[in-house]
């Protein structure tokens, strides 16, 4: 097989890379070792920031998300059981969109397959080969069947365990990291969220979050330890938890409802640089991962391929090969921004094993402060609706 990118890995940056290249007339062929059942049913991200959710809209897939996604216009921030409201929309103008994830990756798919573009699921032993030349090659087994695309660019778009990254050369790649003392507990539920906007709850028991995915189905998640067996957490003790930390001591606020999804997810702040050597682009959660305190990881993903499409169409279309060039550069002032928000939201928010009683109320100024000065609360909303894209999104598409 040949085409112009190969694009490993189906997730929202894989599947929206490859279609913004076929917006500009660019073949790609995207290759994904699950199937495609399991990639449409993970749940995972929530929170799409404002120009996201435009760029969805703007390039032909909005007319579910204008549907079933959820407008707000803002987060409310609970100290201990008491409620306040940051709005984002009087603050920046600017709201997010809650559409979960999988709705987004179940679009991107339809899409690609109604464009008749190849998205080649279940593939196993993937690798790649020549990444320094100008012909770089995927290698992979489909059906028991070796295979191989050759390619003039490859994305590497197979997420934080993928194997795009481990095939750059030792030494070619400086990595930045930072672990969590906590993970999350994340349930999905089949009851209504206790409030219009999410909910993010610092507890002197630990960080609480309530989110949707629709009017009647509720995400929760709770701070606990990373190394714990989810079967040391029976449904009974998840909302006897999440009652607490919400301050909901009547049980009145929250309604329960039947469990319909539970894990727990580690914690990391990682970054890679730089996120490409010779042909092979790493995005997304190949190259950078951070805590989901921000929502800021499928929003990096999908402004890294933003970055990377309008650099491969610049190729394409005239042969420059400084934007090319740029790639990394370009998306790490960006990735590192998120770094920093995803890193102040996490430690402002959660419970620290060795909290000392300096940092604790250090900890709860910051929260009166957030929640009390317009300047603050500014900054917190411009960060989580979503910083300016370099350029504009339409540039793009035109
Ligand atoms: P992935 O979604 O991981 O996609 C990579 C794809 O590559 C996968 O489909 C994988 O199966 C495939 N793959 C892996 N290896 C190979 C291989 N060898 N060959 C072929 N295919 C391969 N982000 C937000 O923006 N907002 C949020 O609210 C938010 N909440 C989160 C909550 C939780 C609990 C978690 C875990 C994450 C959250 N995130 C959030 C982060 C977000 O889910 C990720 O940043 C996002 O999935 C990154 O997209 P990606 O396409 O880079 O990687
Ligand atoms: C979610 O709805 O899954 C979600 C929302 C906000 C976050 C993280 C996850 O910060």
């Amino acid at each position: 097989m040949r085409t112009q990118v190969g694009i490993i890995g189906a997730g929202p940056a894989g599947l929206m890379l490859s279609h913004l290249l076929h917006l500009q007339g660019i073949e790609s062929i995207v290759i994904e070792d699950r199937s495609r059942e399991y990639v449409e049913g993970r749940i995972r991200a929530g929170v799409l920031e404002h120009w996201a959710a435009d760029l969805l809209d703007e390039t032909g897939l909005g007319e579910r998300m204008a549907r079933e996604g959820l407008m707000h216009g803002g987060i409310n921030i609970s100290i201990n059981g008491a409620l306040h409201y940051l709005d984002f929309k009087a603050l920046t103008g600017r709201g997010i969109m809650v559409y979960g994830q999988h709705e987004v990756v179940k679009d991107l798919i339809a899409a690609r397959l109604a464009a008749g573009e190849q998205i080649i699921f279940g593939v196993k032993d993937v690798r790649v080969e020549a990444i320094d030349s100008k012909q770089p090659v995927i290698r992979f087994t489909t059906n028991g069947k070796a295979s191989a695309i050759a390619c003039d660019f490859i994305g590497g778009c197979d997420g934080f365990h993928g194997i795009c990254r481990p095939s750059i050369p030792e030494g070619a790649l400086t990595t930045f990291e930072r672990s969590y003392p906590f993970g999350w507990l994340g349930i999905l539920a089949a009851s209504p969220p206790p409030d219009h906007e999410l909910i993010y709850a610092y507890h002197d028991r630990g960080f609480a979050l309530f989110s949707m995915r629709s009017p009647s189905v509720s995400r929760l998640y709770l701070q606990c330890d990373p190394e714990e067996h989810i079967a040391a957490w029976p449904d009974d003790r998840i909302w006897d938890e999440l009652h607490t930390r919400l301050g909901d001591k009547q049980r009145s606020r929250l309604a329960e409802g039947a469990v319909l999804q539970k894990g727990i997810t580690a914690m990391r702040s990682f970054v890679v640089e730089p996120m490409q050597y010779g042909r092979l682009f790493l995005t997304g959660d190949a190259a950078h991962i951070v805590p989901p305190t921000g929502a800021k990881g499928m929003n990096l993903a999908i402004a890294d391929v933003v970055v990377l499409a309008r650099a491969l169409k610049e190729f394409y279309r005239t042969g420059r090969n400084d934007l090319v060039q740029q790639y990394s550069s370009a998306c790490l002032r960006r990735v590192w921004k998120a770094q920093r928000f995803s890193w102040y939201m996490t430690s402002m928010l959660h419970r620290f094993h060795n909290d000392n009683p300096f940092d604790q109320r250090r900890q709860l100024a910051e929260l009166d402060y957030v929640t009390s000065s317009e300047a603050a609360a500014k900054a917190l909303a411009e960060n989580y609706t979503g910083l300016p894209m370099e350029g504009s999104v339409r540039y793009l598409i035109v």
